[in-house]
């Protein structure tokens, strides 16, 4: 599904990443671990079309990455990414609003009455049906993710990025979403790249664990050369059922 082929990042002086190559298939849960800084969420914002490689290849589908993010990649970041001014339901609606064309509201009648169902039907899946009707506000932290799975889930994307979307969450809150995102992965089919610090996490949820490092090191500049994959691992070799 995904080829990526002697990629390199760098900004400006900085090299990020360097000689990235790496084939996804479809259905894969990979998971990525490496020290603070070393271009995770960069390598996943270029996955998302969200960043541009310096050099290389990546191709989706056999085909070049769409430079801006689509329908096809759904991305969920650490902190939450919910809209404070929106409902619960509005926040899970707001891709299909946004796919309809129009701003905020645009969609009416049987579109409108259609989305809401689609969105009612995820928030029951994400285990937030009860609170439809609340603000963001009024959710607690492991809620508010189960909102932003919700939201990048409801365009149903192929491909869904994570960007250590259980970080900020108790250990106990991390364990049921473990469940779920296990249970939403079993469901859909779709293919996850999730970065994680927790080792444990990554070779529990992924069916293969990348790390990511330096292999070169300059001591007068340490800025000069990039992480690389180091360790391609399998990781659970059974799938894990949700309970
Ligand atoms: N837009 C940018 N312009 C310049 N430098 C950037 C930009 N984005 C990222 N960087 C640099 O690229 C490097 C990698 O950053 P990145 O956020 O990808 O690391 P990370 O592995 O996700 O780290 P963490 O584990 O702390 O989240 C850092 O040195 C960062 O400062
Ligand atoms: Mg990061």
């Amino acid at each position: 599904m995904i080829v990526v082929e002697g990629l390199w990042k760098s900004y400006g002086d900085r090299s990020v990443l360097e000689r990235l190559n790496l084939t996804i298939r479809e259905g894969e849960f990979v998971t990525l671990v490496g020290a603070s800084g070393c271009g995770k969420t960069t390598f996943l914002r270029i996955l998302l079309g969200d960043e541009r490689p310096t050099k290389g290849r990546l191709t989706l589908d056999g085909r070049p990455l769409r430079p801006e993010p689509g329908p096809d990649r759904g991305v969920v970041f650490q902190r939450y990414s919910v809209f404070p001014h929106l409902t619960v339901l509005q926040n899970a609606m707001l891709g299909l609003e946004f796919q309809s064309g129009g701003p905020l509201g645009r969609l009416r009648g049987r579109a409108w009455q259609e989305a809401r169902a689609r969105a009612s039907a995820l928030l029951a899946e994400v285990g937030l049906a009860h609170v439809a009707d609340a603000w963001p506000s009024a959710l607690s932290g492991g809620m508010q993710q189960r909102l932003a799975l919700a939201q990048a889930l409801v365009l149903e994307p192929r491909l869904l990025l994570l960007d250590e979307p259980f970080g900020a969450l108790d250990p106990g809150i991390r364990i049921d979403m473990h469940q779920l995102i296990s249970k939403l992965w079993h469901a859909t089919g779709m293919t996850v790249v999730m970065v994680t610090h927790d080792l444990g996490e990554a070779f529990k949820l992924g069916t293969r664990v990348l790390t990511f490092d330096k292999v070169r090191h300059d001591r007068q500049a340490p800025e000069r050369y990039g992480a690389t994959i180091t360790y391609d691992l399998r990781g659970r070799a059974r799938p894990l059922l949700p309970a």
